[in-house]
């Protein structure tokens, strides 16, 4: 016992710095930086923690916050990242990450900020994201990801936000997302989802945002939706094939968006201007 419990804290001392320095060196060597960002900062004769983007943790001295956004970094997203296993956040958007996402980052469990925006990663969401199951804010929005969206997506329990707008993602609204029991913001609006909303969606009465604008979506809405989801501030529906009464927006107290439309252009009222 004694000797296994030795084993366990010496393996925790050895897996420290000396982890996340040649993963994040891998990460360089496989990508092209064009502004040389990296290649000036992320250099061994510096700590990994005071490399451009990087930040590590207050308690463990190893890698936490990865924000690497708006680089013109080019690649597919190497797999050495999944060896950094404290990383909490990790924001890459707005870069030029292409190809499919590596299986080794189902293993970064303590995740709680994903942003892959605005990249062009494609191929499915990989089931494994749900074993990312502390993740508040999933974004990945604006890539060519294909595919449905997965059923294990639902054990990602504290999802506060999720974002894969501007998509290519077919195939229904899982029921599973009744799951998310924090969710505040859903965006699937702009891809190629079909069927109806799960009913069980006016369950998550946290929600403020629903857009799922821009789909192959049908159905009718509850006439009292607003009961069901009173913190609703935002709802747009248009660029669907939805039927129906038109629910009585009266009762929502907090509606500043609502676009109902069956073409974009016809947008009713917009009073959040995002979609
Ligand atoms: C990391 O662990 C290695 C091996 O135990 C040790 O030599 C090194 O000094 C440690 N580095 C830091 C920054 O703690
Ligand atoms: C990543 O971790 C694996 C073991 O999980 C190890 O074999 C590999 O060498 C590591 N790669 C880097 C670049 O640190
Ligand atoms: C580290 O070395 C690089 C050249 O390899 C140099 O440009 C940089 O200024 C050095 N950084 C520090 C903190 O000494
Ligand atoms: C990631 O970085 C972008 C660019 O600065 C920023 O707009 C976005 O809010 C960040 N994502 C998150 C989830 O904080
Ligand atoms: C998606 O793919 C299409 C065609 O394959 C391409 O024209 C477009 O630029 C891609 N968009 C993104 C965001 O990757
Ligand atoms: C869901 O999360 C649990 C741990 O909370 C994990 O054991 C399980 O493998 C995850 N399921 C999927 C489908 O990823």
């Amino acid at each position: 016992m004694f000797i296994r419990n030795f084993m366990v804290s010496y393996a925790m001392i050895v897996r420290n710095l000396t982890t996340d320095q040649p993963a994040l060196l891998a990460f360089k060597h496989q990508i092209i930086d064009p502004q040389n960002i990296l290649a000036n900062s992320w250099t061994t004769n510096n700590s990994v923690c005071n490399w451009v983007g990087v930040s590590c943790a207050a308690k463990h001295p190893r890698v936490g916050v990865l924000d690497l956004f708006n680089m013109g970094l080019t690649g597919t997203i190497p797999p050495q990242l999944g060896n950094l296993s404290f990383l909490v956040s990790r924001n890459l958007s707005h870069n030029n990450f292409h190809d499919h996402f590596p299986r080794e980052l189902g293993r970064l469990s303590r995740l709680k900020l994903i942003d892959l925006s605005f990249n062009f990663l494609n191929g499915e969401i990989p089931s494994w994201f749900g074993r990312l199951d502390k993740v508040l804010h999933l974004n990945l929005r604006n890539n060519n990801l294909t595919g449905v969206i997965p059923p294990s997506i639902a054990n990602l329990s504290n999802l506060e936000n999720l974002d894969l707008n501007h998509n290519l993602i077919h195939g229904n609204i899982p029921h599973e997302i009744s799951k998310f029991l924090n969710l505040k913001i859903l965006r699937l609006a702009s891809n190629q989802l079909s069927g109806s909303i799960p009913a069980v969606i006016y369950n998550i009465s946290s929600l403020r945002m629903i857009s799922v604008a821009s789909n192959n979506l049908f159905g009718s809405l509850p006439k009292h939706i607003c009961r069901h989801l009173p913190n609703l501030e935002a709802l747009y529906l248009d660029g669907n094939e939805f039927s129906g009464q038109i629910p009585s927006i009266g009762e929502c107290k907090n509606l500043q968006g609502l676009q109902l439309s069956t073409h974009r252009s016809m947008a009713a009222f917009q009073g959040i201007s995002e979609v």
